[in-house]
C-alpha cells in the first residue's frame, strides 16, 4: 500500500456510518456523559478521527473543544465536518501526535481518548494527556480490553491484516497505566462483549436509514480493488467476536 493511499481505519471512517471505537455511539455517550462536560469546559479529544464525536458533544454541550489527530486524511475529513456544521469558532482541529501534544501543562478542564491507546506507547500517552489536563479535571478512556490473558496469535493477525498496531490491555492493567500517571479513578465499567462487527440494523439503528444508504453508495463508488481490500481487512472484526475474549472498557478518571 502506498502511503498516499487510505488506510483501512480512513476508508472505514470516509463511509461515515459507523464507529471506529468498541461500543459504538452508545458507549461514548455514557462516556462523555460521565465527564459531566459543560459550556464553560475546554475539551480536548486525542486522536479524534473525523471529529464525529467531537462534533454532536460541542453541539449538546456547547463547550469549546481541540482535536488532534496524526492523520492528515482523518483532520481533513474533520475540519469540512466542521465547516459543515459551521462550528469553527467553537472546535479546532489539528494534525499531531499524542506523544508531543502542542498544548502548554495544565490546559484543559477535559481530555479524552477513545480506541487509540492500543496503537501508540500507552503510558508515555497517558502521562502526556495527563500533563495537559488541569488539576481536578477529569480524563476518560474508551478501549478494547482483554477479559483473560491476551490473545497474541489473533493480535498478531489483526496488525498484519490492518497494517495498525492492536496492542490492547487486561482491565486491570489500563486502570494501572492510568494510575500511574496520577491519575484518580471515580468510574469504570468493563464488558466482555466488544459489540463489533456493527450489524446493519444497528447501522440503520443509530444512524438511520438514510446515512447509512449513503455509506453504501460512497462504499458502492470506491475502486473494485479498494471494496476487495477494505472487505478482507474487515475480516479482523469477525475475528474480535469469534474469538470472545476481547471485550471493551470506559474509564473515567480525575487529576
Ligand atoms: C481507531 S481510530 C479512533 C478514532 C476516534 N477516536 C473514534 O473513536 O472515532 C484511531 C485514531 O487514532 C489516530 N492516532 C493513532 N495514533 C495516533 C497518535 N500517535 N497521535 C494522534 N493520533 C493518533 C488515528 O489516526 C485514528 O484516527
Amino acid at each position: 500500500m502506498s502511503s498516499s493511499e487510505p488506510s483501512f481505519l480512513e476508508l472505514v471512517a470516509s463511509l461515515d456510518i459507523t464507529s471506529l471505537h468498541p461500543g459504538g455511539r452508545k458507549a461514548t455517550k455514557e462516556l462523555l456523559d460521565r465527564l459531566g462536560i459543560v459550556a464553560d469546559d475546554y475539551v480536548l479529544d486525542v486522536g479524534c478521527g473525523t471529529a464525529r464525536d467531537l462534533v454532536e458533544l460541542v453541539q449538546s454541550k456547547r463547550c469549546s473543544a481541540v482535536g488532534i489527530d496524526r492523520s492528515e486524511k482523518m483532520v481533513e475529513m474533520a475540519q469540512n465536518r466542521i465547516k459543515k456544521q459551521n462550528l469553527q469558532d467553537r472546535i479546532t482541529v489539528l494534525k499531531g501526535d499524542a506523544q508531543n501534544l502542542p498544548f502548554i501543562n495544565s490546559n484543559f478542564d477535559v481530555v479524552y481518548i477513545q480506541s487509540v491507546l492500543l496503537q501508540v506507547d500507552k503510558s508515555r500517552v497517558v502521562k502526556e494527556l495527563a500533563r495537559v489536563l488541569k488539576a481536578g479535571g477529569r480524563y476518560g478512556s474508551l478501549e478494547f480490553a482483554w477479559s483473560d490473558e491476551p490473545d497474541k496469535p489473533l493480535m498478531q493477525r489483526i496488525m498484519e491484516l490492518t497494517g495498525e498496531p492492536f496492542v490492547p490491555l487486561r482491565h486491570e492493567e489500563w486502570k494501572s497505566t492510568f494510575e500511574a500517571a496520577g491519575l484518580n479513578e471515580y468510574y469504570s465499567f468493563f464488558t466482555k462483549k466488544a459489540v463489533v462487527p456493527y450489524p446493519l440494523s444497528e447501522i440503520v439503528a443509530t444512524e438511520g436509514l438514510l446515512n447509512t444508504l449513503k455509506g453504501v453508495l460512497k462504499f458502492a463508488t470506491l475502486p473494485l480493488a479498494t471494496r476487495n481490500r477494505v472487505r478482507y481487512q474487515t475480516r479482523y472484526m469477525r475475528w474480535i467476536k469469534e474469538n470472545g475474549k476481547l471485550g471493551y472498557a470506559i474509564y473515567c478518571y480525575r487529576k
